[in-house]
């Protein structure tokens, strides 16, 4: 006889419920999981590899479980007079969010999102037990300072993400949202600036919002624009007194020797790494112009992907488009899909499948 979840004693609160699943499908083309496609340059690399291979023969000993340097070279990376004590790590940031959440949310507790947004942030919120509650946005996904901080005020959650820009609808966000949800709210603000890399220049980060609002946090990856997301690095820019509550909840060394061996390496090499992005925006923008002139609905994006509606069927086109090797997203958004832009070969690749698909 198989065993199911619901033959085990598993909290109540977990009944019924699904795990993260973006699919990971085997296929040529990859654009699914807004993942920057370039490669990591070999120059690059063999520094990397040179300093795991340093932190290897340490691997007899637990890491240093404040890593320092990592903390001191991601403030360097930031700026904004940032200093060590201000930031924090984590396996990605989905570990690091869920450090908060596990601060500053917990059971009877509540966390607030403006949805659609990212489907991690329902799970982990759930996962420590703490309700999910989802406000709305405009008829292009957009937020208004009024009317974000009139439903934070009404929800009152103690912490609240602000996905900058949205994913899955690559919606920018301005500052005035930002301020307006904090002197609405009473919790901790998240900023998930996951995609901030790819906004246009002049989009100034949450970062310059910090000094003097001890309950606001802005969190950021090394997954999406630095290239790194098979190294599972995600970080967090806050007041100390934040990053001291999260202490308390994480995992002795969890950042294990050679992700902060990795990570410092791949730092020192942030022009690189970043040099990437010019192109990944030029191929988004190129996405969202040949997808309206095939008559689609793309959304403005300020990240690197594209949601576009007006799809008939997002499933039936999704698995067509597997068919001929091109994986991409179908968030669950009716008549909607979303593609991450790749290198202009994977573009082109997807942009000519589907282009066949309407010619079929
Ligand atoms: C908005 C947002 N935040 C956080 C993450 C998590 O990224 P990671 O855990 O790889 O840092 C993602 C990944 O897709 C994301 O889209």
């Amino acid at each position: 006889m198989t065993v199911s979840l619901d033959d085990l004693p598993i909290r109540d609160d977990l009944r019924g419920q699904k795990p993260y699943g973006a699919p990971q499908v085997p296929l040529p083309i990859a654009l699914n999981v807004n993942e920057n496609t370039h490669p990591i340059p070999a120059d690059v690399a063999e520094d990397i590899a040179d300093s795991v291979a340093r932190a290897i023969t340490g691997l007899n000993r637990y890491p240093d479980r404040e890593f320092t340097e990592l903390r001191e070279s991601f403030a360097a990376y930031l700026g904004h007079n940032l200093s060590a004590e201000q930031i924090w790590a984590g396996n990605g940031s989905n570990e690091v969010l869920q450090h908060l959440l596990q601060a500053f949310a917990g059971p009877g507790r509540t966390a607030f999102g403006f949805a659609p947004t990212y489907s991690m942030y329902s799970l982990l919120a759930r996962g420590v037990g703490s309700e999910w509650i989802a406000g709305t946005r405009g008829a292009r996904f957009e937020i208004t300072p009024d009317d974000a901080a009139r439903q934070v005020r009404e929800a009152d959650p103690d912490v609240i993400f602000l996905c900058s820009p949205n994913n899955p609808t690559g919606t920018p966000m301005s500052l005035d949202v930002i301020e307006a949800v904090y002197e609405a709210s009473r919790g901790i603000v998240i900023v998930d600036e996951a995609y901030h890399e790819f906004a246009s220049a002049d989009t100034p980060s949450a970062l310059t919002l910090l000094p003097g609002r001890e309950r606001l946090v802005i969190s950021r990856t090394m997954s999406k624009a630095f290239a790194f997301a098979g190294a599972r690095v995600g970080y967090l820019a806050a007041d100390p007194a934040v990053v001291d509550a999260l202490r308390l909840v994480r995992l002795p060394y969890h950042l294990s020797a050679v992700t902060q061996a990795a990570a410092t390496a791949a730092l020192r090499h942030s022009e690189t790494m970043l040099r990437t992005v010019a192109e990944i925006v030029e191929q988004r923008d190129r996405i969202s112009a040949t997808l309206a002139a095939l008559g689609y609905d793309p959304y403005e994006s300020g990240s690197n992907f594209v949601l576009f509606g007006g799809v008939a069927d997002p499933h039936e086109t999704w698995r067509r488009l597997c068919d001929q090797g091109v994986l991409i997203r179908d968030i669950g958004i009716p008549g909607h899909l979303r593609v991450s832009a790749g290198t202009e070969e994977e573009t082109t690749a997807f942009l000519d499948a589907l282009a066949r698909l309407r010619d079929e």
